[in-house]
């Protein structure tokens, strides 16, 4: 599959939004990617193009030398087609090109998914936030990949 990375314009963001609706039960206001993209200096924001549509999303902001990933999805039309991994590692990637040594995440407990994707590519359970999440209280588990150079293109 033709699949293209590049960075998030002000253009994608409804799109960027919807994608984040369809999601996740807490999505951001899409103010809130308009922020990341035009205020906020440790902010990077990618897409991932497929069939001239957006895809999937990423926002990872990059703090000396951590990156930790604030979110991340795939459109639900384009799950399990090796999108959202192709665009996580190519954000650690350019992170790592950025000065990033490691890397930070939270995923909801029970998103074995996600925490699949997340352990295949390294990223160890480092702490668990309990009730992090205001819809339901539930945990967030914070994983940790410790070593950016460890990373593999897929
Ligand atoms: C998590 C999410 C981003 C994965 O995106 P995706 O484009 O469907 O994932 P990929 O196709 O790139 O999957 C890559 C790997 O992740 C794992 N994975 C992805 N989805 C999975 C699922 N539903 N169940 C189990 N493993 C899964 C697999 O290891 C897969 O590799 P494989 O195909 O070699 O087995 C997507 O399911 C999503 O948007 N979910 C809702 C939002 C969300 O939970 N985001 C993460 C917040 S922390």
């Amino acid at each position: 599959m033709n699949v293209s990375i590049r960075l998030m314009t002000l253009e994608d963001v409804p799109t960027v939004h919807e994608i984040d609706t369809l999601s996740f039960r807490l999505p951001w206001p899409e103010r809130s990617f308009c922020f990341e993209l035009t205020e906020n200096p440790v902010s990077r924001c990618w897409v991932a193009e497929s069939s001239g549509c957006i895809a999937a999303m990423l926002v990872l902001w990059l703090i000396v030398d951590e990156a930790h990933i604030a979110t991340l999805a795939t459109h639900p039309d384009f799950r399990q087609q090796g999108i959202g991994e192709r665009l996580m590692i190519a954000a650690l990637v350019s992170a790592r090109n950025e000065g990033a040594a490691r890397a930070f995440l939270e995923v909801r407990a029970g998103n074995s998914g996600a925490m699949t994707l997340y352990e295949k590519h390294g990223f160890v359970v480092a702490g668990v936030r309990p009730r992090y999440y205001k819809d339901n209280n539930e945990d967030a588990i914070l994983m940790d990949l410790e070593d950016l150079n460890g990373l593999e293109a897929a």
